[in-house]
């Protein structure tokens, strides 16, 4: 197959935030995950020190915290300060001790050097509650809760510069869910009073892609409104931990897009594209494993606590992992001209690219997607098409063949027009790819590093943390042009100096 690249045809510049993060208190995410006081690997401030250093090499951009539907019955006042409040966590039947609150998590963003993008409490929370949050973060000393924060030691504002109003409150699984026509009144007037606190802050709300939630949202808030949110996972194990094989997810990895252009198109309808960004601020193949969790308390907590140690199943996390989050990524470079923000969801276990256990750390195959996205993709996204070959595979469907084409990929160049930057996907299974191009006119040297694993179901763990790591891969230059062998199951950055 040969990729062509159109130098001259900027798509867009992309924003570092699509490669961003989300961490929800949830299992063992902030406690046990990035938290963990009695830890021999936690530092002063009972952070873990091997987290905080394997995220600081994929250069978090943004956090957000925390929750994601734990939010929806959070009240952030229980957790500042030296009196902590704990409580029961309706979301996720636990007590919340509280011991990891705002202060804790923005010196945590501080450490690892992301922004903090904090999520409000839309269900029970009032409309002013979120002023009052912006109040402690933001405001020198005006008000009550700057004063709060200043008692609490933080004499200079933190300056969180995003906020989301709610989280999924379209959906009756939301502790407090709201219907049409309510969430755009409730949004708007959080946004008023907050906005009225700090003026300079980002604001996101809760949406889905359905037109009557999003219009009405957009008609009643989007004057306040910086970004809209969206969410997606695609293999659904909420209740049954029936993980997709491979060639399913690359079924799936046929559908990342059509959210992004739903809204897109929605944005675009009332004139708000180049007004409001998309933030898919929580994405994964994979959901959560958590059964039982909506049914009453009848059920013991072996029926709705235990089964969440089963997203702790390493095994679980293969190049199928890998290769849909890169043809994801791929999709918001694609797009870079109206999704600003994405966050892996979540980052630290659950269905996180780092687990923890009592020794260290496991870094999972999208771990390292994240390492070689961030630190080899340039900034610039260029228009580039495939031709030739017979890069197509098929896979059954609903009964019938689905034919899936192997390859994805995306150009990129720096802002300088130095160096340029491909990544390339080749989702199929088992066959290899032969990929050629004409190099850019002035490339002087060209390298390329490749993560494929031995096969497609290979996976990191305890005792085996390097099966699936980038390495060096072999690249032929011959009178400016440049061809490659694209294994099978494996991502590839191809770079070009
Ligand atoms: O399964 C985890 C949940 O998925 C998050 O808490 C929520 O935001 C989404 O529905």
């Amino acid at each position: 197959m040969e990729l062509h690249i159109n130098a001259n045809r900027v798509v867009g510049a992309r924003d570092m935030m699509i490669y961003g993060h989300f961490l929800e208190h949830f299992h063992r995410q902030i406690y046990g995950g990035v938290f963990a006081p009695d830890s021999p690997l936690a530092d002063t401030q009972g952070f873990r020190t091997d987290v905080i250093n394997a995220l600081k090499q994929i250069k978090p951009p943004v956090v957000r915290w925390p929750g994601g539907c734990f939010v929806s019955a959070y009240h952030w006042k229980d957790a500042v300060g030296k009196t902590r409040r704990p409580y029961f966590d309706k979301a996720w039947r636990v007590e919340e001790p509280c011991t990891f609150g705002t202060d804790e998590f923005l010196a945590f963003c501080e450490r690892i050097g992301a922004e903090p993008y904090l999520c409000s409490n839309a269900g029970t929370g009032t409309e002013e509650e979120l002023a009052d949050w912006v109040e402690y973060c933001n405001l020198e000393r005006e008000g009550p809760y700057a004063k709060m924060r200043i008692a609490n030691g933080h004499k200079d504002p933190f300056a969180v510069k995003y906020w989301s109003i709610g989280n999924e409150n379209w959906g009756a699984h939301e502790i407090g869910a709201k219907k049409t026509g309510q969430w755009g009144q409730y949004v708007a007037e959080t946004a008023k009073m907050a906005k009225r606190v700090d003026p300079s802050i980002q604001l996101f709300a809760a949406s889905i892609v359905n037109l009557d939630w999003n219009i009405d949202l957009l008609r009643q808030a989007g004057a306040y409104l910086d970004w809209i949110s969206v969410h997606n996972y695609w293999d659904g194990l909420w209740q049954v931990n029936d993980v997709a094989p491979y060639e399913k997810a690359m079924l799936y990895s046929l559908e990342v897009e059509a959210p992004i252009r739903k809204t897109r198109h929605i944005l675009g309808a009332l004139d708000y594209l180049g007004k409001i960004r998309i933030a898919f601020d929580e994405w994964n193949l994979k959901g959560w494993h958590h059964p039982n969790i909506h049914q009453g308390s009848a059920l013991e907590k072996r029926d709705y606590l235990a089964p969440r140690d089963k997203n702790d199943i390493n095994s679980d996390y293969t190049m199928a992992d890998a290769v849909f989050t890169a043809c994801f990524l791929n999709a918001c470079l694609r797009n870079c001209d109206c999704v600003g923000m994405a966050n892996y969801s979540p980052t630290v276990n659950t269905r996180g690219m780092i687990y923890t256990h009592a020794e260290g750390i496991v870094l999972r195959p999208t771990y390292h997607v994240y390492d070689l996205y961030v630190n080899l993709m340039q900034e610039v996204v260029l228009d580039s098409f495939l031709t030739g070959g017979d890069g197509t595979f098929e896979v059954e469907a609903g009964g019938k063949p689905k034919t899936i084409p192997a390859l994805d990929a995306v150009a990129t160049r720096s802002a300088d027009g130095k160096n340029m930057s491909v990544a390339l996907i080749n989702r199929h299974p088992d066959k290899a790819v032969d990929l050629s191009g004409a190099c850019p006119t002035e490339c002087t040297g060209i390298s390329a590093t490749c993560l494929a694993g031995s096969h497609k179901d290979d996976y990191n763990d305890i005792g085996r943390e390097s099966s699936v790591k980038p390495e060096p891969h072999a690249v032929a230059l011959k009178e400016g042009r440049y061809a490659l062998r694209l294994p099978a199951h494996s991502v590839t950055i191809l770079s070009f100096i």
